[in-house]
């Protein structure tokens, strides 16, 4: 089988990939790489890019297609497929709406339509000015406070659809009062 390693170029293509990811990732898949099911590593080495770099870019999912000699549309396919898997960058505040069973039956699914409302984004999305995130989890532990809604470190609740946008509001004015340097 003809690869992409067998071009003449193959060199700079592999410079030019290794550059594109982090050492951890670079040694992680020449370490795999004789292995017979090549392959069955990439979520691992999709997820080791992710840890470093918060998300997945286009140019590294191609360098890791390149590195690993995994056909470009293998590596997409397997990113867009699994959730966990962020394709945009994260946002200043990152936006967790819980959907465990006691939030769910306290109307987490109102607040979550609220968000994506005032939002303009779905979950797994980020706003346009990249300043939040908007993602959905199970149980945070603080069942008592449902429906609950943690953006960064901080847990609101209980939230009602009304409290969004004064929510969102306070964060807004918070990072203009102490701008990101
Ligand atoms: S179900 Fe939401 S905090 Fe437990």
């Amino acid at each position: 089988m003809s690869t992409i390693a067998n071009t003449d170029n193959w060199p700079e293509i592999k410079a030019a990939a290794e550059a594109a990811l982090p050492a951890n990732v670079v040694a992680f898949i020449a370490s795999v790489q004789d292995s017979v099911h090549r392959e069955s590593h990439l979520i691992a080495i999709l997820h080791l890019v992710q840890a470093d770099s918060g998300w997945l870019s286009q140019d590294q999912m191609k360098a890791v297609s390149q590195l690993a000699q995994i056909p470009l549309a293998k590596v997409t396919g397997v990113a867009t497929f699994y959730h966990y898997f962020r394709l945009q960058p994260r946002g200043r505040h990152m936006i967790n709406v819980c959907l465990g069973t006691a939030c769910y039956v306290k109307g987490a699914d109102k607040i979550s339509q609220r968000l994506m409302d005032n939002l303009g984004i779905a979950f797994g999305e980020t706003t346009k000015d990249g300043m939040f995130s908007l993602e959905s989890t199970r149980c945070l532990g603080t069942c008592g406070l449902a429906p609950v809604v943690m953006i960064d470190e901080q847990v609101h609740g209980p939230v009602t659809p009304g409290e969004v946008s004064l929510i969102l509001e306070k964060y807004l004015k918070k990072d203009k009062a102490t701008p990101k340097v």
